[in-house]
């Protein structure tokens, strides 16, 4: 069997360790690898590079996806999947392996529903907004990413006694936003799942200022676009005269070198993904779920939404004060 592999969308830490995992699995079940660079972009084009053993060694800690990746607008034609196709048969492509997020999960279902071809999905995003895997690649080390950014801030928060506004990436989702809260010691955290609560966060705002609390950091998720905490800042002046500073995290959030938990995630659902293809399943996605390796149905992973845990928002008010 000879496989290609491709990461599409958005870049996450991590996509590098999925790649080696595998390129190394594929070796180790005696199949061949095919990169397939800059996602469906180079499939339309029929951009690829072989794989050996060799090719994927001293990348595990490296950030960003060395077979690049793209926004595919092409890609959303059926005709040019079908020209995509002929040039994957062209090149004696069996099965394809597509790292991405849910948007590169629908062209990779699509695929296989219109051409047959067998695709198997691992979730690579920092947004962590995939249904059927507690975890993707690379929003552990964003998460981080965006923690040491909020510790810097903090000095400067205090030393000035100032109210700071984060915005953290995310899309439509407010996962990094609520983790990058909770364990920044956030006042208050703002997230597309649930309505703003303007109000409340000023009057916390108020009641901290009046028990003797100089500085705050807000964390906001970005939302549909970036720059949403800028409107924050104006409710807030409005209300209360505070003048807050907005700092946006944006791009940063995407680079750097994987964590630990991402490099071990990204390792294990490359070589299930392999595995996964071995034993004759042809349209799913490795996820894990409950520290466990599972497979779920793309069309399940496409078209549902994970759900933020109850717990976590629960906690992110109590701390709230
Ligand atoms: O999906 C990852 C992500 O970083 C989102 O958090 C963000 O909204 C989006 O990609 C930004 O995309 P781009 O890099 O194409 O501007």
């Amino acid at each position: 069997m000879k496989l290609g592999v491709f990461t599409s969308g958005g870049d996450a830490p991590g996509m590098n360790a999925a790649i080696r995992a595998v390129v190394r699995s594929a070796y180790h079940h005696k199949y061949g690898v095919v990169a397939i660079l800059s996602g469906y972009e180079g499939m339309l084009k029929g951009d690829y590079m072989p794989l050996d053993l060799r090719s994927v060694a001293n990348l595990i800690h490296r950030g960003g996806t060395f077979i690049k990746t793209a926004r595919s607008q092409d890609f959303l034609q059926a005709a040019r999947r079908k020209d995509a196709f002929d040039k994957l048969k062209q090149e004696g492509i069996d099965a394809l392996i597509c790292i991405g997020g849910d948007g590169s999960f629908k062209g990779a279902l699509a695929l296989h529903e219109e051409q047959g071809m067998p695709v198997i999905g691992i979730p690579g995003t920092i947004d962590n907004d995939i249904y059927g895997t507690d975890h993707t690649i690379g929003f552990d080390t964003a998460v981080n990413t965006a923690l040491e950014a909020i510790d810097r801030i903090r000095d400067t928060a205090n030393s000035h006694s100032r109210l700071f506004i984060v915005e953290v990436m995310g899309r439509n989702s407010g996962y990094i936003a609520m983790d990058v809260g909770i364990a920044g010691g956030a006042q208050d955290i703002f997230i597309p799942e649930e309505a703003n609560n303007i109000d409340a966060c000023i009057q916390s705002l108020k009641d901290s200022r009046s028990r003797g609390k100089q500085y705050s950091i807000l964390v906001s998720a970005e939302g549909q676009k970036p720059g949403r905490a800028y409107d924050l800042c104006e409710a807030i002046k409005k209300n209360t005269g505070i003048d807050a500073k907005v700092c946006i995290l944006g791009h940063i959030q995407r680079g750097g070198s994987p964590s630990a938990r991402d490099r071990v995630l990204a390792s294990a659902m490359g070589a299930y993904a392999v595995d996964a293809l071995s034993k004759g399943y042809q349209h799913h996605m490795a996820g894990v779920q409950n520290g466990q390796m599972t497979l779920i149905d793309l069309k399940e992973a496409i078209s549902k939404r994970p759900r933020m845990r109850q717990d976590k928002l629960q906690l992110a008010r109590i701390l709230s004060v």
